[in-house]
């Protein structure tokens, strides 16, 4: 990854199996245009490819996660551009080809785009002060990233019809008041570290078995209960076939760490 050099984005790892990625164009809040989202979207697969990497944060600035798609890039554009190209289409390697988690630290600005950027991951954490919404109405359009499905999912179809419609932009408290967030912290300082944190945990298991994680508990979105059940299971039987499984199993069983081989 550092080999690559990236205009929008920075990457590092600052702990040990852990990728991180902070949105960096300072001067537009991190509003998403497709050259920031394309080198987004490499650094994801290349972290997602890299072996030593267990788990991604993704992060913007204390003042904000991102504003929102770039009302600038979108507003001379007509249908033929939105619909034609696929506007927004290539927003979406994040929920539907990354299989490693990612956790996203939202700080300050995360509106519209922004919201549905961090709602794609897999884990939100953010801070009390964080600036939440979908205020797409206030544009004369509606959410296009997600926001419509997967607010609605989290919070209930009350508060997220009320909140889509008055564009009224929410705290990082009420996100996590309201099960959005599955942590809030004091400071942005603070999300951060806690987000890296929870990604070095994810890190030091089984790459096998936290991509089964992450892959049944998707599939609840989708799927009713019974056939999620079903689901599960079989993926829990599958997991019986990896060397990972006994490893776990025998280091219990002699009371030892266990050394994982991923396979
Ligand atoms: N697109 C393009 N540029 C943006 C931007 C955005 N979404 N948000 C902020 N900027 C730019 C501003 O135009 C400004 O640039 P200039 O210095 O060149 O004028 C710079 O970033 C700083 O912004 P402000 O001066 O406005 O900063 P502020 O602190 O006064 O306000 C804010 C911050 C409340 C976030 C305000 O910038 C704002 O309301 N931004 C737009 C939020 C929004 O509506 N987002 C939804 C976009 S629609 C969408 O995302 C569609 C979708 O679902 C995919």
């Amino acid at each position: 990854v550092a080999e690559k050099s990236y205009e929008y984005i920075k990457v590092s790892t600052p702990r040990p199996g852990v990728g991180l990625i902070e949105l960096h164009r300072p001067k537009a809040l991190n509003a998403l245009f497709t050259p920031l989202i394309l080198e987004l979207n490499h650094a994801l697969k290349t972290f997602d490819k890299d072996s030593t990497i267990g788990a991604m944060v993704l992060t913007g600035s204390h003042k904000a996660f991102a504003a929102g798609a770039d009302i600038k890039e979108m507003a001379t554009k007509d249908f033929a551009d939105a619909f034609g190209d696929d506007f927004i289409e290539s927003w979406s390697e994040l929920p539907n080809t990354i299989k490693k988690p990612v956790i996203s630290a939202v700080n300050g600005h995360a509106l519209g785009g922004g919201c549905e950027l961090a709602m794609m991951c897999d884990i939100l954490y953010c801070s009390e002060k964080a600036n939440l919404g979908q205020p797409e109405i206030k544009l004369g359009v509606i959410p296009g990233a997600g926001g419509s499905q997967r607010l609605t999912k989290a919070i209930g179809k009350s508060k997220a019809m009320e909140l889509i419609l008055t564009g009224r932009t929410f705290s990082g408290k009420e996100a996590y008041d309201w099960g959005l967030a599955a942590k809030v912290f004091a400071t942005p300082e603070e999300c951060l570290d806690g987000a890296l944190a929870t990604a070095e945990t994810i890190a030091g298991y089984s790459r096998i078995a936290v991509k089964a994680c992450k892959e049944v508990v998707n599939k609840s979105q989708d799927l009713g209960i019974r056939e999620g059940v079903e689901y599960e299971r079989r993926v829990f039987h599958g997991l019986f076939g990896s060397e990972d499984q006994k490893i776990g199993m025998n280091a219990f069983a002699k009371k030892e760490k266990a050394q994982w081989n991923h396979r």
